[in-house]
């Protein structure tokens, strides 16, 4: 089975690289899973329902999150409807929403798992650890797909490293940078440190340089708007065999020219 991950989608740009880019890999690269992590599609911060059903629309057959999932408003009283969409396990608010989504893929049981680490992160419950080690328990599934949404790769890598022999993917997002660590861990499962964003390619990390630059200089408090202007689109593709073991990942990087 081959697994399309897409990295952070910031805002409209990112929104566009994905409506633009998807089909077109998908069909080339024959992908039977498209996992994509969207918890900045919406203006920066969060979703809304309407960007969700945009991006099912696209091709996307499961949505991660992360920090930012609870960021636009009354998103709590639509995400049960939003039945495509995992939010972080160890993140409060627990209550609403599901954190690992199970589907059948190729006749697979493949559960799609959504965690964040706990280094620079509020509202984190418990260790990505404990989380990890109670979803195995309590999910039947072939394959075991994590988007572990975390700011240190040490913590990221630490995560492969433990849950290598019982996970075919794991990915990190959330610096929105793309990492070049792509690796097969324990000879069994995919992994890589960040997967990079789907967004304006001028800017830091997805937002107005200006803005984040008079914020670094001066301390000043203004609101990060998110950058406009050409895109790069970011992902991985995983193959993984009957067995559960992965076989390849490849990076993704498509860049609109400046
Ligand atoms: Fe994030």
């Amino acid at each position: 089975m081959k697994v399309l991950f897409i990295g952070d989608v910031v805002g409209s740009v990112g929104r566009r690289m994905v409506f633009e880019n998807l089909p077109r890999i998908k069909d080339e690269e024959k992908v039977d899973l498209v996992i994509c992590n969207a918890e900045n599609a919406a203006h920066g911060k969060g979703i809304t329902k309407k960007i969700y059903h945009q991006l099912i629309q696209a091709g996307v057959d499961v949505l991660t999150m992360g920090n930012h999932t609870f960021s636009k408003k009354n998103l709590e009283e639509v995400i049960d409807e939003l039945d495509r969409m995992v939010r972080p396990a160890n993140m409060s608010p627990t209550e609403y929403g599901k954190h690992t989504l199970v589907i059948d893929v190729d006749g697979k049981k493949v559960a799609v798992s959504n965690l964040i680490g706990e280094v620079f992160m509020i509202n984190v419950t418990e260790s990505c650890f404990q989380a990890m080690d109670r979803i195995l328990s309590e999910t039947k599934a072939d394959i075991h797909i994590v988007d572990l949404h975390a700011e240190a790769t040490s913590e990221k890598i630490a995560f492969t490293f433990e849950y290598a022999d019982r996970c075919s993917l794991i990915v990190g997002t959330h610096t929105h940078v793309q990492t070049a660590d792509e690796r097969i861990v324990n000879d069994h499962c995919a992994a890589i440190s960040d997967v990079g964003m789907c967004g304006a390619v001028h800017s830091v990390i997805g937002r107005d340089v200006d803005e984040v630059l008079s914020r670094f200089k001066y301390g000043a408090q203004t609101r990060f708007t998110v950058a406009e202007g050409k895109g790069i689109f970011c992902g991985i593709l995983c193959e993984i065999d009957d067995n559960g073991k992965a076989v390849s990942i490849k990076r993704i990087q498509i860049k609109e020219s400046e």
